[in-house]
């Protein structure tokens, strides 16, 4: 009788055993919480497609920052929604804006104990719902550019740690580094969405935003999905253009990019994990269809595990929160059978 010579099982045995070889893992340091902040709102108003999110105010976001910090959670990503919306989406480098409000009012409170990132986009901002300046039925990249530079100013000028441009128009990371250092924010950082696709998981995000283009649709910047090596072109130009870290967005559908991107860049990569991510899971679990926080889990410890250095996720305070408690659990001596 022929016996298996290898037996790998003998290291799955206990729990312990498996914890000791578990290669990729997900800590609280490797999470980023996007948030929503609304001018013109005085309670926070809940997201329909995306439970658990709200619109914030500013209170209730400082409040919600304040959780996230507690979480050990070191960074949050802001997004705006402005009172009201505009052709060219000035709302976007108004320094009054819910984002530059919000950026101050955490930066005085938790200092360099919470990360800002802001993300620089004028879809939140514009009437039409596209991410840049139209020209007809386009979106002009090079008058786009110059919006950009001026939102850049106007979020590092508030104390964004972080500016994350997320338009997808040819040479933002460039423009926007010359703008900053420019006014003396060289010490703003960029992380660049760089292979951000047209993605149908995005949906819920529009929603949230009331961002959904009035017409056509983002494929004339955003990149199609079916690509790795233009994703890896987009990756390299923007570190030559100074990105100080990279983004693959979505993350789950694109593990591969991410996986390729992390081997080659020579920055720290991101993974954005979208709403759409988010929605599917939320609703299968709350159908009974899914474990929620088994698969909450296994998606984020995934992308860790395909190479992102900074997960960002809707997830970011249930996944700190399932760990706790599966270690609390842990430490509970076994019962006597
Ligand atoms: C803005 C932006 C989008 C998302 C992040 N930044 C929307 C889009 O491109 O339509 C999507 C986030 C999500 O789905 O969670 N350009």
């Amino acid at each position: 009788m022929a016996f298996p010579e290898s037996r790998p099982r003998r290291l799955r045995r206990t729990p312990l055993l498996r914890a000791i070889l578990q290669e990729a893992r997900l800590a609280p340091e490797d999470l980023a919480l996007p948030l929503f902040v609304a001018d013109g709102i005085t309670e926070p108003r809940p997201i329909e497609s995306m439970p658990g999110h709200f619109h914030h105010t500013e209170a209730s976001l400082l409040d919600e920052c304040a959780e996230v910090v507690d979480l050990g959670i070191p960074m949050v990503l802001l997004f705006g929604l402005p009172g009201e919306k505009s052709e060219r989406g000035e709302g976007a480098w108004d320094d009054g804006g819910a984002v530059q409000r919000a950026t101050r009012a955490i930066k005085s409170r938790f200092g360099d104990r919470l990360v800002v990132a802001t993300d620089l986009c004028l879809c939140e901002y514009t009437t039409h719902g596209h991410c840049g300046i139209l020209a007809g039925e386009t979106v002009d990249n090079d008058a786009t550019l110059e919006a950009y530079c001026e939102t850049a100013i106007s979020q590092a000028e508030a104390g964004a740690d972080i500016v994350a441009p997320s338009g997808m128009m040819d040479g933002q990371v460039g423009a926007i580094r010359a703008a900053l250092d420019d006014l003396g924010h060289e010490q703003t950082a960029i992380l660049a969405y760089s292979a951000k696709m047209a993605s149908a998981f995005y949906g819920p995000f529009r929603e949230a935003v009331d961002s959904t283009p009035a017409f056509g649709d983002r494929r004339a910047y955003q990149m199609n999905g079916a690509n790795l090596e233009e994703a890896l072109r987009e990756v390299w130009l923007d570190i030559d253009e100074g990105a100080d870290m990279v983004m693959v967005k979505p993350a789950g559908p694109y593990l591969d990019v991410v996986s390729r991107v992390a081997e080659e860049s020579s920055v720290p990569v991101a993974a954005y994990q979208v709403s759409g991510e988010f929605a599917m899971l939320r609703a299968a679990a709350d159908r009974g269809w899914l474990d929620h926080d088994a698969a909450v889990m296994e998606s984020l410890v995934s992308i860790r595990r395909a190479g992102a250095k900074l997960v960002i996720s809707y997830l970011a305070k249930d996944a700190v929160r399932i760990a706790n408690r599966a270690s609390a659990n842990s430490q509970t001596p076994p019962q006597r059978g």
